[in-house]
């Protein structure tokens, strides 16, 4: 194990200082640092953050490997500035077995990039039927606490009730994807002028508020915490505002693609823009920007959502929805949210890595703390081009677009896992 020094880098925006990594942690923090045997990383102009935390991140393995493996999504995510992300569960198979979970979290531990922590179905194969194994799951190696049935709703309301219920014993979580399905049926994208200009089917802003609305009054009830992921419209907004405000156990996700991109993507019927939930007007990004910023939206998660190529390049209406998020997500919130490290490190890394219960993660660097980090060149501007990327899928919306921002170092438990910009294994 190496030490490394870190000279001259901004903790989380404050005056530049020096930190050394040796065993792991951060040894000591302070200007003028000299340590014999050192790899000196000249961090001068660079920002330091508590290692990125993803609460929502598709992994595709085991079942579509040729989309993403536990392995690539990993490095993806270490070269975004991730130390940690949480794998969904609509795997094949689905991640509804105590069996699967351990899978995936092995996978993790093996690739080494970053700290999997999968996350278990609320219900068997995601049918919305029956409850899966959720005690056998938070008691396997992997200790599941948060579950959920992401790409479905769990529409049925004495379901959702019990998976509350069930999950309080160990604080556990479930983050629900809201989308009412009769309302929602055969749906393209966002339900507006647009959808009816371009005579596609809508996906209306009730379908998410309606099942928000439902669910915080279903957590309030049985006193248990609720997760809302991917929220979308200023409608999600003005409920989330006031179950917070009556105290309800509520927290809540935006994607960055839902902070920066409109529904009129999808004139160009380009199914890269194809999201569900889908990408909505300038007034919900208003909103959701707000609430980013005064805390009623809790933390930024991706939703990163590999998809292969023949699943990608067809007809608008039969492809899937979902797009690339883990390597471009800090440069999208830099550019939503401005260099406001303060705000960055709370809605990426230290609110995420709470509500996931990973106690290693989401720390800001002091000696004795965790050495998950990661390293920002704020300054510099990145074009993105697909083919670099690690993800083995292929969709980001951002192909040639110049975003600020780059990742330059991510160091997981004290060893890097990305240098200059580049990852290390
Ligand atoms: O766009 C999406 N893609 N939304 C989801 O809820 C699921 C995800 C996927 O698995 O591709
Ligand atoms: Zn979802």
């Amino acid at each position: 194990m190496s030490a490394y020094l870190i000279k001259g880098a901004s903790v989380v925006g404050s005056e530049p200082t020096d930190l050394l990594v040796r065993d792991g942690v951060v040894a000591e923090v302070g200007r003028g640092l000299d340590v014999a045997g050192a790899v000196i990383i000249d961090a001068a102009g660079l920002v330091v953050l508590p290692g990125l935390v993803d609460l929502h991140t598709h992994l595709r393995e085991p079942g579509r490997e040729d989309a993403e493996t536990v392995e690539s999504g990993s490095r993806a995510a270490a070269l975004g500035g991730y130390t940690a992300v949480c794998a969904m569960a609509n795997t094949s198979p689905v991640a509804d077995t105590a069996g699967v979970v351990e899978q995936v979290w092995r996978l993790g531990r093996e690739a080494g990039l970053v700290d999997v922590q999968p996350i278990g179905a609320v219900t068997v194969g995601l049918a919305g039927e029956r409850l899966a194994e959720l005690g056998a799951m938070a008691d396997s190696a992997a200790q599941v606490r948060i579950f959920s049935d992401d790409g479905h709703c769990v529409a049925d309301p004495r379901l959702m009730r019990r998976a509350l219920e069930y999950v309080k014993a160990f604080d556990g979580v479930i983050a629900q994807h809201a989308e009412e399905p009769r309302l929602t049926e055969g749906a393209q994208m966002h339900e507006g002028e647009v959808s009816t200009r371009l005579g596609l089917t809508g996906w209306p802003a009730v379908a998410e508020e309606a099942i928000i609305a439902r669910d915080v009054l279903l957590a309030e009830h049985v006193g248990s915490r609720l997760h809302v992921c991917h929220v979308s419209t200023a409608g999600s907004v003005e409920v989330l505002r006031q179950a917070k405000a009556r105290g309800v156990r509520v927290t809540a996700e935006v994607t960055p693609h839902h902070l920066l991109l409109t529904d009129e993507s999808a004139a160009t019927y380009d199914p890269v823009f194809k999201v569900n939930p889908p990408l909505r007007t300038a007034t919900d990004i208003a909103a959701l920007r707000a609430a980013l910023a005064d805390g009623v939206i809790d933390i930024v998660a991706t939703d990163h959502a590999p998809h292969a190529l023949e699943d990608k390049e067809c007809e608008w209406a039969y492809a899937r929805p979902g797009m690339l998020g883990l390597e471009t997500a800090l440069s999208i919130v830099l550019d939503v949210l401005g260099p406001n490290w303060d705000l960055i490190a709370e809605r990426m890394s230290r609110t995420p890595a709470r509500i996931a219960g990973l106690a290693e993660h989401g720390i800001d660097p002091a000696p004795g703390t965790p050495a998950n980090l990661t390293l920002v060149d704020p300054a510099a501007r990145r074009t993105v081009v697909a083919a670099e990327l690690a993800s083995r899928s292929r969709n980001t919306p951002y192909a040639g677009t110049v975003l600020p921002g780059r990742i330059v170092a991510t160091f997981l438990r004290g060893e890097p896992t990305v240098l200059d910009g580049k990852a290390v294994k």
